[in-house]
């Protein structure tokens, strides 16, 4: 595989609530990225303000906790090449009116307060972002006969 990368993605509460999980796997599965951890989770008021630190004090802030700690959600760890960018293209603008028509966002979304799904947006912040939200030993990597194929 060419430059094998992990990245964090998370379906937020509104995506299980519409019932949106299975597009949004089958979407990043299409593209050719591997799944290799999963976990159902509600997280608390202290993970989440730990998950977006780097946002802490702008206007949205208590806004994005609340969103995400008000219903469980789906943590994922996803493999491939070039992961984190790809996943990013295939998630789309932050602003779902401003992402590009065949993403997620534009497709299944209208508002940022209510953007469906988080993905790592770079090297460094999906290692921190995945030891944060998985143990080693909980994320299961696995090999396709036939790799060469499709990375
Ligand atoms: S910034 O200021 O440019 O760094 O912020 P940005 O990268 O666009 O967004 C950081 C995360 O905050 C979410 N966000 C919001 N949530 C709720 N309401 C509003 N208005 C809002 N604006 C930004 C945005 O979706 C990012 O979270 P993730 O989980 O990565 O999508």
């Amino acid at each position: 595989m060419i430059n094998c990368q992990r990245t964090l993605v998370l379906i937020k509460p509104d995506g299980v609530h519409r019932g949106l999980i299975g597009e949004i796997i089958s979407r990043l599965e299409n593209r050719g990225l591997k799944l290799v951890a999963m976990e159902f989770r509600h997280i608390t008021k202290e993970f989440a303000e730990e998950h977006y630190a780097a946002h802490k004090g702008k206007p949205f802030f208590n806004g994005l906790v609340k969103y995400i700690t008000a219903a469980p959600l789906v943590a994922m760890v996803w493999e491939g090449s070039d992961a984190i960018k790809a996943v990013r293209q295939t998630v789309g603008a932050t602003n779902p009116t401003e992402a590009a028509p065949g993403t997620i966002r534009h497709d299944l979304s209208i508002l940022t307060s209510r953007n469906l799904i988080h993905a790592s947006d770079s090297v460094e912040s999906a290692e921190a972002e995945i030891k944060h939200w998985f143990k080693e030993e909980d994320i299961f990597p696995w090999e396709r006969d036939h790799e060469e194929w499709i990375t």
